[in-house]
């Protein structure tokens, strides 16, 4: 029993409502802030509470971190589409958010903040398996804004604050916040319910990983005590390092009635074969779950309608955001604030 307190971003989130549930099941003192940008899910509670916030900016930071003991970061704009929408946006959130964050948890004495970042960091990774000293060939605002979120964490460590990164391969399965905008849970859902798998490309090779199984490695890397000075590992296990083609097959073994629909539309670049011995080796991380085994449960739901429509807006982070950006009043921000910051060296 841990009765720890910890201070979750990105509570209501599609990681962050799963994340926080075990957190609390497991005994810890939670306290969950989201802005509700892109879910109002509130997991019930036994020993923690919600703020909500926003984090770019915090009035009363003293008071947000009063009493917390560590830091769990998972807010952000997430994904390349919706990233995309808004670069102000998502740089605002993604970094100097995390800046602000990283700098009060500083001044407040918390010690330990686990960061989530993402595979997507690698882009295109040819040749070895990528391990956390491959170079890193972001394509979109999403990773860059990781990437540099990474380095201001790294950069401050020490002094009593110990940073942890990890790298999330792409996460499926069922969540109290759905996300149908992510390839294996979107694949699954168009299988049952269109009866047909698109596929844009097929051969690019992507790890994946449950989302219960990345809460669970979230908690190793907070309850982690390393020897070593490593702070960054790729989150996910070689197992399920898989090529989009793969998802697809498997998808349709869970739904035979299914066909596949090769695209070469709208074909997303990214191709990364990922490394997950450190994980195995310093957090003893190993998924509990394999993709062949949850596809059929997700598809069984889907099947069930328990979902009520998985093409809703509110199960894609770039179609919330797309309505929230229409909404806005003013020209529209458009793209530019990535190459705004990157010229001005942050
Ligand atoms: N889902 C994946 O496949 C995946 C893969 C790699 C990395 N990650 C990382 O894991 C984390 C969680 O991702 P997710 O899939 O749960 O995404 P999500 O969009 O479901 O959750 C993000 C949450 O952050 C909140 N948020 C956004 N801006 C905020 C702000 N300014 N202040 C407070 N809250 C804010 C949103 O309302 C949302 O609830 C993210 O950092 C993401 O980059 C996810």
């Amino acid at each position: 029993m841990n009765n720890q307190s910890v201070l979750v971003t990105g509570a209501h989130g599609y990681l962050g409502s799963v994340l926080i549930g075990e957190l609390d099941r497991r005994g810890y003192r939670t306290t969950g802030i989201d802005n509700g940008l892109m879910s109002q899910v509130q997991v019930p509670l036994r020993n923690g509470r919600y703020v909500a916030a926003d984090l770019r900016d915090v009035a009363d930071w003293e008071s947000l971190l009063a009493g917390v003991d560590a830091v769990i970061h998972l807010a952000a704009i997430v994904g390349d589409p919706a990233s995309g929408l808004d670069n102000d946006l998502a740089w605002e959130t993604n970094y100097l958010a995390t800046v602000r964050l990283t700098e009060a948890c500083r001044r407040q004495g918390v010690r330990d903040f686990v960061f989530a970042s993402t595979c997507s960091n690698y882009g295109l990774s040819v040749g070895a398996a990528a391990d956390i000293h491959t170079a890193l060939h972001p394509q979109s605002v999403y990773a860059e804004s990781k990437i540099y979120s990474e380095h201001h964490l790294l950069s401050n460590a020490g002094d009593g604050f110990n940073p942890r990164i990890l790298r999330l391969s792409t996460l499926y399965g069922r969540s109290p916040r759905m996300r149908f905008d992510l390839a294996v849970n979107v694949m699954t859902a168009h299988a049952v319910n269109r009866g047909e798998i698109t596929v844009h490309g097929g051969t690019q090779w992507r790890p994946f990983l449950h989302v219960r199984d990345a809460a669970d490695a979230f908690i190793r890397a907070l309850e982690a005590r390393p020897a070593t000075t490593l702070r960054v590992w790729n989150c996910g296990s070689s197992a399920q390092n898989h090529r989009i083609d793969d998802i697809a097959r498997i998808i349709a073994e869970a739904v035979p009635e299914a066909k596949v629909v090769h695209e070469e539309s709208a074909i997303d670049s990214r191709d990364y074969f990922v490394d997950f011995s450190s994980i195995r080796e310093d957090l003893g991380f190993l998924p509990a779950r394999v993709l062949a085994d949850e596809v059929r449960e997700l598809a069984a739901a889907v099947r069930d309608s328990r979902f009520g429509g998985c093409d809703r807006p509110e199960f894609s982070n770039y179609e919330t955001l797309r309505a929230v950006v229409a909404a806005r009043s003013g020209p529209p921000r458009g793209a530019g604030g990535a190459a705004q910051l990157t010229r001005q060296g942050v």
